[in-house]
């Protein structure tokens, strides 16, 4: 017996590259060496008070059973109304279905639309799983690449010229991982342009950053565009914007038929999520936003801190991200070098290079889409940034 056994899907999919990284990092970490993570995309505050009170008072008040397969209806209610609050968005509580953390949400919301051999269009950079979550539904993922120069994001054109008859769904984040990009409403609603231009695709919204942005603008759902709004299934979660990643909750809005196949798919694997992080999630959409807009003053004022010292590195360039909580260097000056004993090829090299020479844990570019880049996550303390970038610096002129 041996993992030739193992299914074909799952023979055919990638590690994710971040938790691979994480892991390495915490090796080491317990070997004794002083480790700087920058790994992982996970905001380093703790959830809010208020929020952990509603889930120790739903443990008192007897919230220990199953849970309706979509959700418990107040939190319906609540996501429902948060979207007409932030996000112009009007979606009653039938067409929301809570899962398992965003991620389990864009997974559902792909398996419950894609045929084998549908095309499922990815501006990238993107978040690693979303090829993968597109491989197991047997989709093909087509990746468009958003240029270094135009802050990584695709234009409409670009979107236009990858769209055939198989095309189904277009996914993106905005604001972005790995890329902090943000994508603003004059750009999003080009894009929307070209999807009421093709009338069979649907547009999968990952808005899990949606807090954590830092332009003028501010953040725009392409859901609220009626032209297209049937079209949409706009993904959130508490996990970002409430520093709750642990707790494992996500939601789709979408039009009611589109929520209906999801619940039915869920009801078969997962059933409703967690009761306790349910209600505490009620908290979290009903109650007061300071503590999202404390933690993004914190991530406006690390990406400022970040980004000055990265551009300090020959070689390095690097954009000041709009969005999320990730620096995403362009490195490829360094591919080629060598420290006299490591031979730096790509990306991949690079950071595993770095973690064993810095101890600075970062994540390659390449399980991005972004082969030249490497993403260091700012959610962490100021005095821990700035000594990973002293030691990159510091590793890097040893590349020659
Ligand atoms: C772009 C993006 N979407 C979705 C998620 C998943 O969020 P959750 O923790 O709610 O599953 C992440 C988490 O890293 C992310 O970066």
């Amino acid at each position: 017996m041996s993992q030739a056994q193992l299914a074909q899907r799952i023979q055919a999919l990638e590690e994710s590259s971040t938790l691979g990284m994480t892991k390495k990092a915490r090796e080491l970490a317990a070997q004794g060496h002083k480790v700087i993570s920058l790994s992982v995309g996970e905001p380093d505050f703790k959830t809010p008070a208020h929020i952990c009170e509603a889930a120790k008072k739903a443990i008192d008040d007897g919230f220990h059973g199953y849970s309706p397969v979509a959700g418990y209806p107040d939190l319906r209610m609540a996501i429902a109304n948060k979207l007409k609050r932030d996000n112009n968005l009007e979606w009653g509580s039938e067409n929301i279905v809570v899962s398992t953390g965003a991620k389990h949400s864009l997974a559902n919301a792909i398996a419950a639309l894609i045929n084998p051999g549908d095309e499922v269009i990815i501006f990238s950079p993107y978040w690693v799983s979303y090829s993968e979550m597109v491989k197991l539904a047997e989709g093909t993922s087509v990746i468009v690449q958003g240029a270094f120069d135009n802050n990584f994001k695709v234009t409409p054109e670009q979107f236009e010229a990858a769209i055939t008859p198989k095309t189904k769904m277009v996914m993106f984040a905005s604001p972005n991982n790995p890329t902090g990009s943000v994508y603003t409403e004059s750009e999003l609603r080009d894009i929307a342009n070209v999807v009421a231009r093709h009338e069979n695709i649907f547009v999968l919204a990952d808005e899990i950053y949606e807090y954590i942005n830092f332009t003028q603008g501010g953040h725009f759902s392409i859901g609220s565009i009626p032209e297209i709004k049937e079209r949409v299934i706009t993904v959130n979660g508490v996990a970002k914007g409430h520093a709750m990643t642990g707790w494992r909750i996500g939601f789709i809005a979408a039009a009611k038929w589109i929520a209906d196949g999801i619940e039915k798919l869920q009801g078969q694997v997962t059933s409703g999520t967690n009761s306790i992080a349910q209600k505490a999630a009620v908290a979290a959409f009903n109650g007061s936003l300071d503590h999202a807009y404390e933690m993004k003053a914190a991530y406006d004022r690390r990406r400022k801190l970040v980004v000055e010292k990265l551009r300090e590195i020959p070689g390095f360039k690097v954009n000041m991200p709009d969005g999320a909580f990730y620096a995403f260097p362009d490195i490829s000056y360094y591919f080629g070098k060598t420290d006299g004993t490591t031979l730096i090829k790509d990306s991949d090299d690079f950071c595993s290079w770095l973690l064993a020479d810095a101890f600075v844990a970062t994540v390659a570019g390449s399980g991005f889409g972004a082969p030249d880049c490497m993403r260091i996550s700012t959610a962490a303390a100021d005095e821990q940034l700035v000594e990973a970038c002293d030691r990159i610096k510091a590793a890097v002129a040893k590349l020659k």
